[in-house]
């Protein structure tokens, strides 16, 4: 089974994913919307190819995402991991992989959806928040759910240490919602 990764940014849930193990997929692909993104190296230091593209060189963002769909599609790519993308997929890409598209995101769903979800958990001064992975759909960070974890707010707890302890649970999540996911599928 052959996966795509899609990220705009640092890339450790992508390497995650990458050092997990054996794996019931092959990462055929990166995409990534932003050329200069630390991520793009990474892949490259795994010998996985990338499509990366800047958003303003197509007339919309329909236009962009049939060409990653005509590449996907090239590749014999089945699914999409969204890891980091920080672009709201369209009607073109979410016809082309219903049921095959899915997201990490940074708190436990429906709470804190959108950006910057461990700085909205913090402020708000919650004892508990977490990691989501759920199905992409129309909205933002609204799909089905499909695996969560708590993570606690410490009372000593920066808003840095809360992010490395989230991201320490999106290391382990990610990598082990996909196998499960892709073994029953
Ligand atoms: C992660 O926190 C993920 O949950 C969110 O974006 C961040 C990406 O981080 N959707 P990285 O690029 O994988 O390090």
């Amino acid at each position: 089974v052959k996966a795509a990764v899609f990220a705009s940014g640092t890339g450790s849930n992508f390497q995650a994913i990458m050092e997990a193990g054996p794996m019931p997929c092959e990462i055929a692909v990166l995409v990534c919307d932003q050329p200069e993104a630390p991520v793009i190296e990474k892949a490259e230091a795994f010998g996985v190819p990338v499509f990366s593209f800047r958003a303003k060189n197509y007339a919309s963002k329909e236009h962009y995402e049939r060409e990653i769909v005509s590449r996907l599609e090239e590749l014999g790519v089945e699914w999409i991991f969204l890891a980091g993308y920080m672009r709201i997929c369209g009607p073109t890409l979410l016809q082309a992989y219903t049921d095959r598209m899915i997201n990490i995101h940074p708190s436990l769903l429906p709470a804190f959806p959108g950006k910057d979800a461990i700085g909205q958990a913090f402020q708000a001064n919650v004892e508990a928040t977490g990691v989501t992975v759920h199905y992409v759909d129309e909205g933002i960070d609204t799909g089905p759910i499909i695996a969560q974890q708590e993570v606690p707010v410490m009372p000593d707890d920066s808003e840095g240490t809360l992010k490395k302890r989230i991201q320490a649970v999106e290391h382990q999540l990610y990598p082990a919602a996909i196998k499960e996911l892709i073994l029953i599928k």
